[in-house]
């Protein structure tokens, strides 16, 4: 599978950092958030979950002890890696803006890969991917890290040690154009090994930026019953708002005409 020449350093050749540079912990919380919205919005109790663009597996660790779990990534490298923490789950290599699998399941999720999608014709694939990987009468929830409403920019660190091993970032994210539809996220890594030799590298993640209202039509569009939900992490994380596209259950009420 061709691979975007864009894509961060981050899900290739520093992949192994990964779960030290965002560890699964950090997940606990907000992932019990993503369960309890999933499982609000089908109609009937949901057990298949098709998570696209999983990344390292960090909610989907979480999320398998509920849901039955398909994972897609574009980066074998990142399947891989979740696959060391979700040995139980099916791992598959595809790109969210054209994967057909050919099947559906009761609920679709996708997390912060959709910053990747960097135009609204992009955006508008991978929202007609989950919707035809969804099934009548289930649902697709969406949470991209920002909206263009609340961007702001904005500094972060973070990193972990973990048997003598340390990863630890900083991050600066800001909008050299904010007339377009993206902004960055400049990432310094500070890499170390046990024997106490360290790399620093950088990695650029050009991230997309769409308003609420697009957001909205564009799920609309795809046939989703839309709904915006307003949610504080708190701490760096802070205030986001999700999406939640509730397939109807009958062909009739699908397509906006
Ligand atoms: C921040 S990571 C996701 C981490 C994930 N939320 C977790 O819980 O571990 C972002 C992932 O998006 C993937 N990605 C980027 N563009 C993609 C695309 N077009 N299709 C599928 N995956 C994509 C990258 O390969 C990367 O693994």
């Amino acid at each position: 599978m061709e691979r975007p020449s864009d894509l961060p350093r981050l899900y290739g050749e520093l992949s192994e950092w990964w779960p030290l540079l965002s560890a699964p912990s950090e997940y606990e919380e907000e992932a019990h958030v993503y369960r309890t919205l999933l499982l609000a919005a089908c109609e009937d109790p949901p057990r298949t979950l098709l998570e696209l663009g999983s990344g390292g597996g960090n909610n989907a660790s979480y999320l398998k002890s509920r849901f039955e779990m398909t994972l897609v990534d574009l980066s074998p490298e990142m399947l891989s890696v979740s696959r060391t923490l979700n040995p139980e789950c099916e791992h598959l290599e595809g790109d969210m803006r054209s994967l057909r699998l050919g099947r559906v399941f009761d609920c679709v999720f996708v997390h912060d890969a959709i910053v990747y999608m960097l135009t609204e014709a992009d955006l508008a694939r991978a929202i007609e991917t989950a919707f035809v990987h969804c099934r009548h009468g289930g649902a697709a929830l969406f949470a991209p890290d920002l909206i263009k409403e609340n961007f702001e920019p904005n500094t972060g660190h973070g990193g972990h040690e973990v048997d003598g091993r340390a990863a630890h970032y900083l991050s600066v994210s800001w909008d050299p154009d904010p007339e377009d539809d993206t902004y960055v996220s400049d990432y310094a890594y500070m890499l170390r090994e046990r024997d106490g030799s360290i790399r620093v590298a950088h990695d650029r993640h050009v991230e997309g930026l769409f308003s609420r209202d697009v957001w909205l039509r564009l799920l609309y569009e795809a046939g989703f019953r839309p709904n915006v939900i307003p949610i504080d992490h708190g701490g760096e994380h802070g205030r986001v708002e999700l999406f939640v596209g509730r397939k109807p259950t009958s062909e009739a009420g699908t397509a906006p005409s």
